[in-house]
């Protein structure tokens, strides 16, 4: 009853029941009914009109100090690539075991990794999540090693990808111009650095109180673009402590602000700690594009953030920095990232 070999995963075999690993502490049990998140939404529509990029700007400094969460609309990217990329998505989970197990791996070094939970069948508490990691800037140099099943995979979810990244690169500029440090402040670092796709899978749960998709965490990044097909994602709202999920509004994305942002501000901004839940409806598939400085580039507090009033707050670190700390700590046991550079 530990850990399960990729296709006879009980998420994928149709279990009627939870086994023991998954089962999470009674106090992190997720609610059936949960509370729905009163989400802000930031349109993106009038960014090339200045009067309105300054108030966009500053709605977006706004979120961002009080939850580090927001969804976006008219962010330019059409519907028909947001439905091809979910559509590959889960053209690729419905494959045969034989033919998904070729990425599978438990190094979470690998640019391309099938798994299952986090790490799967080595961290305490297993999570009913089937996911394919895929490395995705410079694309040129991935995309050959990503699934070429679906036949249309490496173009759908490739587009999906350099669409998503421009958008991201877009939003670091708002993010710090927000911060006051100026809209180019990170621009040649995130031109430069990584973009990791999380595609995820959380089939249909015969007992979804019992178990989780994905524990309670924050992403390293410097932002996190959430594309989903249906609810699943729930939020934290720390003003009273209450997971909240995440409503459905068809278009939108979400957009996380992770510890590197965190960082950067100096804790100005916090990252979002969010976490998975299931239903036993219908399978849930996300995809996550995580963007983030170089492999082995710091991300320091800005010093503009830092004086005698505001102490710098935390270790500068890389993403390779948080692969290590993944490595050697089980998340699923409430190890927190951001924590560990405090
Ligand atoms: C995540 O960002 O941790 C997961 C996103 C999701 O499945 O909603
Ligand atoms: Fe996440």
């Amino acid at each position: 009853d530990k850990a399960f070999p990729i296709g006879e995963t009980p998420q994928e075999t149709g279990f009627s029941h939870v086994p023991k690993c998954y089962d999470i502490s009674p106090s992190n049990r997720p609610s059936l009914n949960p509370d729905i998140a009163d989400v802000v939404v930031i349109d993106l529509a009038g960014l090339n009109d200045p009067a309105q990029r300054s108030v966009i700007v500053k709605n977006i400094g706004n979120v961002c100090r009080d939850r580090g969460f927001f969804q976006i609309i008219n962010h330019g990217i059409t519907q028909k690539v947001l439905d091809e990329a979910l559509g590959t998505a889960f053209g690729f989970f419905n494959l045969p075991t034989t033919e998904k197990a070729r990425y599978m791996s438990n190094d979470i070094y690998k640019p391309v990794r099938y798994g299952t939970s986090i790490k799967d069948g080595l961290d305490k508490i297993q999570f009913w999540r089937i996911f394919l990691k895929l490395y995705a800037h410079p694309l040129n140099q991935w995309i050959q090693q990503w699934p070429d099943n679906p036949p249309d995979y490496r173009e759908k979810m490739g587009d999906y990808a350099v669409k998503t990244r421009h958008l991201a690169i877009e939003l670091m500029g708002l993010i710090t111009e927000s911060l006051g440090i100026g809209p180019k402040y990170l621009e040649t670092k995130m031109e430069d650095g990584m973009q990791v796709l999380a595609v995820n899978c959380y089939p249909k749960c015969p007992e979804p109180h019992n178990a989780l998709g994905l524990p309670p965490h924050s992403d390293y990044s410097c932002i996190t673009i959430v594309l989903h097909s249906s609810p699943g994602l729930e939020i934290m709202d720390a003003s009273d402590d209450t997971w909240r999920l995440v409503p459905e509004l068809h278009g939108v994305l979400q957009v996380h602000i992770g510890d590197h942002v965190e960082v950067l501000s100096n804790g100005l901004y916090k990252s979002m700690l969010h976490r998975v839940t299931l239903n036993n409806e219908r399978t849930r598939v996300s995809i996550a594009s995580l963007h983030s400085l170089e492999m082995d580039e710091k991300m320091a507090t800005a010093k503009e953030l830092i004086d005698d009033e505001h102490p710098k707050k935390y270790k500068e670190s890389s993403f390779n920095d948080f692969l290590d700390f993944l490595s050697k700590n089980d998340i699923t046991e409430g190890k927190s990232f951001i924590e560990s550079l405090k």
